[in-house]
Parts: C-alpha cells; structure tokens; sequence
C-alpha cells in the first residue's frame, strides 16, 4: 500500500515556529516516527513538504494511479486553496487532512477547510501525533475498502 505524505508551507520550520502552538518536534521528526509505523503497518511512504501550491497540485497529479492514499497537512492552503482541493478531487485518491493545532479552537479563519468536504476525514489538535493518528485512520480505510 502506497500513501503519499504531503507537508503544506511553513511546516518545514517545525520545531522552530511558535512552539508554543505547533510543539518542538521537527517535521524530519515527524516523518521517521511515520516512516516506522508504516513499517509496521505494512504500508511504502514517500513524503513532500513544499512552500508552493502549485508544487503541490502537481506532487498530487503525480499520484495518479501510482499512490493509494494521500495523508496531508494543507497547513495555511487549508483555508485558502481551492486548487489544492480540486487536485485532490481530481485524482480521486482518499485522503485525510491532519492539523498539529486544533484549528478550530484559533481564529476564526482556520475554522473552514477547503479539503474536508473533499477527505475522508481530518484530525486536528494531537501535535505530532495527528499525524500518526491520521496514518493509521487511512490505512484502516484503505484496509476495509481493498
Ligand atoms: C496547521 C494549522 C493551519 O491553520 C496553519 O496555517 C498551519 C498549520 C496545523 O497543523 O495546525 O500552518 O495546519
């Protein structure tokens, strides 16, 4: 099972930007503890972080028919891009949309997503562990739906 992980911008300066909301692991933190659970989940990871949208878009059309799911944090994309969205519907690849913060207890515009009407599902608010959480949520989809 191959899932693709996408890092939204600013999330490369993980560890270092406003610890006091995102927490002090790292984004390469981050994804070694993924790479380890997919080892044990039995799932093949590749992983992108990109500051651009359209680097995205294209990481996502990419994934056509070579990745079987897709776990991201749009991070500000989230509530803001609809090409994200619609690259995300076009590919028809289930995806889940994953938040360090719970964005929805922050400002008020972190409280729409463009990619949840369009995911599975989304987890927000555990740190470092959403991602985690995330990643077993979409493989157990991927598990029942096979
Ligand atoms: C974030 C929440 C977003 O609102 C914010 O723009 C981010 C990170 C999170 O993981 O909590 O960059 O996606």
């Amino acid at each position: 099972m191959k899932i693709l992980v996408l890092h939204g911008p600013n999330l490369n300066m993980l560890g270092l930007r406003e610890p006091e909301v995102y927490g002090s692991t790292t984004l390469a933190q981050i994804n070694d503890r993924l790479a380890q659970d997919a080892l044990e989940l039995g799932a093949e990871l590749s992983f992108l972080q990109s500051n651009h949208e359209g680097v995205l878009v294209d990481a996502i059309h990419a994934a056509f028919q070579v990745q079987q799911g897709i776990l991201i944090n749009p991070a500000a994309f989230t509530h803001t891009s609809v090409a994200l969205r619609d690259a995300i519907a076009s590919v028809n690849i289930p995806t889940v949309e994953v938040h360090l913060s719970n964005v929805y207890k922050r400002e008020e515009f972190r409280h729409h997503s463009f990619i949840a009407p369009i995911a599975i599902g989304q987890i927000s608010g555990f740190g470092a562990e959403s991602y985690r959480l995330g990643l077993r949520a979409l493989i157990a989809h991927l598990t029942a739906s096979r």
